[in-house]
C-alpha cells in the first residue's frame, strides 16, 4: 500500500518517521507542497493521500486527484470547512479528519490568553522592556473573582472548564446540546443572553458553521457586562471584528484574545517582518495593549502535531484497505 502526503512541514517529520517505523510495510512518499490541481499528479499510484492546508480543497484540485485515480483523502486536522463537498461528492471522495487530537492544546492556549488579559501582561511586558518598573496603573484581576462564560462544551470547552476550576473561577456554560456529565454540575445557563448578562469573560468553543456566523456581533456584545473580556480560539467567522473594535474603543470590552481571524488565510503563518500587514484591522488589533493576537497556534504543540500525523496516516491505511476509518467524515 502506498500513501502520499502533501504539505509536510519540518516539525511533522519526526512524528512521520515514528509512524513509518511502526508501519514498515506501508510505502510513504511526501512533499512540502500543498495539494493543488498542479501538484495532484504527484500522488499517482497512491492508495490514499494525507493532507493539511488552509488553502481550499477546490473542485480543480479534487478533479485532478481523481484523475490520477486517488479518491481517499485523510485530513491531518479537524476543520473540513475548506472542502468543496459538491465536488467531493461528484468524484466520490472518501474523507477522514482528526476530530480530537489534543483538546488540551487549544484549551490551555485560550486560558493562557484569558489569564494574561486579566493580569494585563502585554502592557506590563511593554513597560518592563522600556525600563518602567512601576506597578500602577497595571493592576490585575484575580481569576477566582471572575465569572467565566464558556460557549460550547465539546472536547475543548470541557478541558477549558477544568482549567478554570483549578484557578477557582466561577464557570457558567451554554451549549445547544448540553453534556450529560456537566449537567449534574449545574454550570449550564439556559440561554446565551443569561451567559452574557453574568459573565466577566466569554470564551468560545463552538464550530465555525454557517449558523454560528458572527455569533458575537454588536447586539451580543451589547448584552455583555461592561468591561467584558472576550477570547476566541475557535473560528474567526464566529466574531464580527468590527463590533469588537467598536467595543474596545468604547471600553465596553476591556480585553480581547484571538487565535483565529476571519481573514486569516494568507495572513497567518506568514512572516511579515519589515512589511506592513495587508489588513488594517489586524494591524489595529495587534497594536493595542489589551488585545492578544496569536496566529492560529493554539493547536501547535508537539503532542497535537504528533497525534495529527499519526491519526491521519492510520486513517489513510484503513481507506487503503477499502474500509471506513472511525474518523470518516459523513457529508
Ligand atoms: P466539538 O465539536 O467537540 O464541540 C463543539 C460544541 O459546540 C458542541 O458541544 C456543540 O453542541 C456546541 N455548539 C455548536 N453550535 C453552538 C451554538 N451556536 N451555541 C452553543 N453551543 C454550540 O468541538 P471542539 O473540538 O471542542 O472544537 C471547538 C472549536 O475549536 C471549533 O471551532 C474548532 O474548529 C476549534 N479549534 C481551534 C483550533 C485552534 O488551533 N485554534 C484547533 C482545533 C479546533
Ligand atoms: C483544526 O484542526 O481545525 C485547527 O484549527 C488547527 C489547524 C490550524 C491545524
Amino acid at each position: 500500500m502506498k500513501i502520499f502526503a502533501y504539505g509536510i512541514r519540518d516539525d511533522e517529520k519526526p512524528s512521520l518517521e515514528e509512524w513509518k517505523a511502526i508501519n514498515p510495510e506501508i510505502e510513504v512518499d511526501y512533499t512540502q507542497d500543498l495539494l493543488t490541481s498542479e501538484t495532484a499528479k504527484l500522488a499517482k499510484g497512491a492508495d490514499s493521500v494525507v493532507v493539511y492546508q488552509q488553502l481550499d480543497y477546490n473542485r480543480d484540485s479534487l478533479a485532478a486527484l481523481a484523475d490520477v485515480g486517488v479518491t481517499n483523502l485523510s485530513l491531518r486536522n479537524v476543520g473540513t470547512d475548506n472542502i468543496d463537498f459538491d465536488a467531493a461528492r461528484e468524484f466520490k471522495f472518501n474523507i477522514s479528519n482528526v476530530p480530537v487530537y489534543s483538546p488540551n492544546a487549544i484549551a490551555e492556549h485560550s486560558m493562557i490568553q484569558l489569564a494574561r488579559l486579566f493580569r494585563q501582561t502585554k502592557e506590563l511586558d511593554a513597560k518592563v522592556a522600556e525600563h518602567n518598573l512601576r506597578w500602577a496603573p497595571t493592576i490585575g484581576r484575580e481569576m477566582r473573582m471572575q465569572t467565566v462564560g464558556i460557549i460550547g462544551t465539546g472536547h475543548i470547552g470541557r478541558v477549558a472548564i477544568n482549567i478554570l476550576k483549578g484557578f477557582g473561577a466561577k464557570v457558567i456554560a451554554y451549549d445547544k446540546y448540553p453534556n450529560a456529565e456537566l449537567m449534574s454540575e449545574g454550570l449550564y445557563v439556559d440561554t446565551l443572553d443569561e451567559l452574557y448578562a453574568q459573565a466577566d469573560a466569554v470564551s468560545l468553543y463552538v464550530p465555525g458553521l454557517p449558523e454560528n456566523y458572527h455569533l458575537i456581533d454588536a447586539e451580543a456584545i451589547g448584552k455583555m457586562k461592561d468591561g467584558v473580556v472576550i477570547v476566541n480560539t475557535a473560528r474567526g467567522n464566529l466574531i464580527d471584528v468590527d463590533a469588537i473594535i467598536a467595543g474596545l474603543n468604547s471600553g465596553k470590552i476591556s480585553g480581547f484574545g484571538m487565535d483565529v481571524y476571519e481573514n486569516e488565510v494568507g495572513l497567518f503563518n506568514e512572516d511579515w517582518t519589515n512589511r506592513d500587514f495587508p489588513d488594517e484591522k489586524i494591524a489595529d488589533l495587534i497594536a493595542r495593549k489589551n488585545v492578544l493576537v496569536t496566529p492560529h497556534t493554539a493547536f501547535y504543540t508537539t503532542k497535537a502535531v504528533s497525534e495529527m500525523v499519526q491519526q491521519s496516516f492510520d486513517a489513510a491505511v484503513v481507506f487503503g484497505k477499502g474500509e471506513k476509518p472511525e474518523t470518516f467524515v459523513e457529508y
